[in-house]
């Protein structure tokens, strides 16, 4: 049903919209939060800022993609984030994020959002798009009982976010949801794999304490889970949407931060991701601005990101 929704989809608006495949293509790239350790909503100068610091890092080249959280600029209701001005300015491609935990009004305001920005921007916006994701981590908060959002829920958020773009420029453009790898293989969440194009695995060995998750361990980690998850996909394609290992912050099981085992990380997770091809939205450029992050899961340390130097090499 699906297939067929998506197909009709496509047909009706050849004209007006190109396809964006779903297929992995070698996109590199961040996440980007909306506001920075002290709350303060990030603006347009400080998204512009990020991004072109990942498209000149040392070492490595062609980190031109963001993944967003929400197309709603922090601190207000529904105004359009800062980050598409930025992506524009900048010639960042952007997976987009729309933030459907909390109450039944987010999904309203994020769609909201994200036909102001159609309107607002235009081509100039819905050129840089290479997807959605509709939600993130929202199945796995539901299960642990914080604040997520159960698959049913989920699922009418993603077609509510269907019918909102067809029509539009981003019609064409493969829907998606984010969450933990344990999540999508629960067969609770069975019929969310069905509603969307892709899915976005997020994998972190560094908080799998109940298994043997030393760095020595960590590669046999990421790749039994991402291994399940393409099983389970099928023929979706599948992206890693978060991954990483910390700098700094509390030893977890066996996992242990440190600049030399985030080094090693990287070398071995993302470098073999790059050599396959498989979309990467790494976590994560900086996360201490304005506060400590712990863990600290950043490239670079807090400061100015212009001036300050990595926290190890990004040379594959
Ligand atoms: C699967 O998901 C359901 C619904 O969130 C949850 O109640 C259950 O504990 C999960 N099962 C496992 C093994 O995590
Ligand atoms: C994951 O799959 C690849 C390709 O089939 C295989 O070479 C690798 O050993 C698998 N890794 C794990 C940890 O299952």
């Amino acid at each position: 049903m699906r297939f067929t929704t998506s197909v009709l989809g496509l047909a009706a608006t050849a004209s007006t919209a190109a396809a964006v495949s779903a297929a992995n293509s070698g996109i590199k790239g961040f996440n980007y939060g909306a506001f920075f350790l002290n709350q303060a909503a990030k603006q347009q100068a400080d998204f512009a800022y990020e991004f072109n610091r990942a498209k000149s890092l040392p070492g490595t080249s062609g980190w031109t993609n963001a993944r967003l959280y929400s197309m709603i600029q922090w601190g207000t209701a529904s105004d359009v984030i800062s980050a598409i001005p930025a992506a524009i300015e900048t010639q960042t491609s952007l997976l987009l994020g729309l933030w459907v935990s909390g109450s039944d009004q987010a999904i309203t305001n994020e769609i909201a959002a994200l036909k102001a920005a159609i309107s607002q921007y235009g081509a100039s916006f819905t050129n840089l798009v290479t997807g959605i994701s509709v939600g993130s981590e929202d199945l796995y908060r539901d299960a642990s009982g914080e604040i997520g959002l159960p698959a049913a829920k989920l699922i009418d958020c993603i077609s509510q976010v269907r019918s909102a773009v067809a029509g539009t420029a981003l019609a064409g453009v493969p829907i998606g949801h984010v969450d933990t790898y344990d999540s999508f293989l629960n067969g609770t969440n069975r019929a969310v794999i069905d509603n969307i194009d892709w899915l976005g695995f997020d994998g972190y060995p560094y908080w799998e304490l109940t298994k043997p998750n030393s760095i020595g361990d960590a590669h046999e980690r990421f790749y039994d889970g991402f291994n399940k998850t393409l099983a389970l996909a099928g023929s979706k394609p599948v992206y890693v949407t978060e991954t990483g290992w910390p700098v700094s912050g509390d030893t977890v099981g066996a996992a242990v931060p440190s600049k030399e085992n985030a080094r090693i990380y990287w070398e071995d997770i993302a470098c073999s991701l790059i050599r396959s091809g498989v979309n990467l939205y790494w976590y994560d450029l900086q996360e201490s601005q304005w506060g400590t992050a712990s863990p600290d899961f950043g490239i670079y340390p807090a400061g100015d990101l212009g001036s300050v130097t990595a926290n190890y090499d990004l040379s594959c």
